[in-house]
């Protein structure tokens, strides 16, 4: 990434502070609607929503308006919290990998990034079940659970595990990435589907996983992992090769030693 103009070292640590607050928060919520039950309403047909995703996302967006009064927020269950111009924005998935959530199936976690000056400067991704809890800043390296992390060496796409997901619209288009997983599988020692997005970085973030592909993304499935990502050494483009924005629903995130040859396979007529 070209150097980007960042708040100083003191803002940036009082940010991480607020964020890590912020997880800790929405993570003992999930941790107590998973004990006690929760509610299951359908968004789409496949796109579910909890009390959990809720109450996380409430509680998270109170600490961080009370903490920073000024700043936006962009939160998936309700959007944008405000309407004030600000070089700031904090971009919340409250619950990301809903699905497994409701199922028990423990993959799943609270993503907190934020964007100055539209670059995303500060990532924190918390997994309260392992628990692990990803953290990074531009221009100061990734951690999980304080150890620092660096993407795998892993150069050839033969030698590589994957990781991709599948758009709440898997049943309703053909373009479902359901023939790029075929021919990934074919090529690779393998393909994951965690159903969760932040988490797919932070695994490729600490090399567990060699690259990631998803087309149907959002900001806040993001925001806080290209931080991760990008910090342990790895790169991410769209579909194209292009600088990524979290704006783009395309992503390749890799090693970046197998970047191009991800990028050959998905170019690949179907
Ligand atoms: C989803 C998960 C999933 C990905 C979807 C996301 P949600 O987020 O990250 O892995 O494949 O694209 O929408 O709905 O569980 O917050
Ligand atoms: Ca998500
Ligand atoms: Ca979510």
């Amino acid at each position: 990434m070209s150097t980007i103009e960042r708040p100083s070292s003191a803002e940036l640590r009082a940010f991480k502070k607020t964020a890590l607050e912020a997880a800790q928060v929405g993570g003992e919520i999930l941790k107590k609607y998973a004990e006690s039950g929760f509610q299951v309403e359908h968004k789409t047909r496949l796109s579910l929503v909890t009390d959990a995703d809720k109450e996380s996302e409430q509680a998270i967006v109170t600490l961080i308006k009370n903490a920073y009064p000024t700043h936006q927020i962009l939160a998936e269950e309700e959007g944008m919290h405000s309407d004030h111009p600000s070089p700031f924005k904090w971009i919340i998935d409250p619950l990301d990998g809903t699905t497994n959530f409701t199922h028990h199936f423990p993959s799943y976690n609270v993503s907190i990034g934020l964007e100055y000056q539209n670059h995303c400067i500060l990532g924190v991704v918390l997994d309260p079940t392992r628990p692990e809890l990803f953290v990074a800043e531009y221009g100061g390296g990734a951690t999980c659970n304080g150890r620092p992390i660096r993407v795998s060496q892993v150069k050839g796409l033969d030698k590589s595990l994957l990781v991709t997901g599948f758009g709440y619209d898997i049943r309703e288009t053909a373009d479902n990435n359901l023939d790029e997983f075929c021919r990934f599988t074919l090529r690779t020692q393998g393909v994951r589907r965690t159903g969760s997005a932040a988490l797919d970085l932070c695994y490729v973030a600490c090399g567990r996983f060699d690259g990631f592909w998803e087309l149907k993304l959002n900001p806040w499935d993001t925001a806080a992992g290209v931080v991760i990502l990008q910090e342990a050494g790895g790169k991410l483009t769209n579909y194209e090769g292009q600088p990524y924005s979290i704006y783009e629903k395309k992503m390749v995130a890799s090693n970046g030693l197998i970047h191009d040859q991800i990028l050959d396979v998905l170019r690949q007529p179907a």
